[in-house]
């Protein structure tokens, strides 16, 4: 099946264009992901601060039959717009948001796409002129999901990632 206005696919899912404002991440058949616990980490993180995409709604598209994560628009730019300077501002701006999720119970579980998949390592931690912003709360994970021990283990790994993006950013 060919989707109108395909914006994007990622590892799992496609995301279309609704408008200028608005994409849908959608969830066809056989998708593994679950919707609402998405939806629901999602809008957990948007209370915290800015830096998960916003949740818009929930919706169904009867002609191409898939469930749809409606969500802010966020228009990415190549890091390599801006002088190094200008990025370590943003990386700071974006380890504190990342530090005020933490704190509150939130561990996004993706900053860095596995090896053994293909695409950009960091492809759902989106540049704009604002800022650094994330995207892709599917495999995120709330502190009381798991409990203390396994949270911890989340965020230990988590920190080393973003220690990774942090290379990657401001020296590519
Ligand atoms: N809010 C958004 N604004 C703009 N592009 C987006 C947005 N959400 C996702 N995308 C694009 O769609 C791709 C797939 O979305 P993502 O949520 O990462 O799905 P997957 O679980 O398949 O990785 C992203 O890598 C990105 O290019
Ligand atoms: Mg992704």
């Amino acid at each position: 099946m060919k989707y109108p206005r395909l914006l994007s696919s990622g590892a799992n899912n496609k995301v279309i264009v609704l408008s200028e404002t608005e994409v849908a991440k959608l969830y066809i058949g056989d998708s593994r992901s679950d919707i609402g616990s998405e939806a629901e980490k999602m809008k957990f993180a948007n209370t915290i601060n800015n830096l998960v995409a916003g949740f818009i709604r929930l919706s169904y598209d009867e002609a191409m039959q898939a469930e749809m994560l409606v969500m802010e628009r966020i228009y990415p730019i190549d890091y390599r717009a801006y002088e190094v300077e200008r990025r370590e501002l943003w990386w700071e701006a974006f380890e504190h948001e990342m530090a005020q999720l933490h704190k509150a119970g939130f561990v996004h579980r993706d900053i860095k796409r596995p090896s053994n998949l293909t695409g950009l390592a960091f492809d759902n931690i989106l540049l704009t002129n604002e800022g650094l912003r994330l995207i892709d709360v599917g495999i995120s994970t709330l502190r009381p999901q798991v409990g203390d021990k396994i949270f911890d283990k989340y965020l230990e790994t988590e920190l080393q990632e973003m220690a990774e993006f942090r290379q990657y950013f401001l020296n590519r």
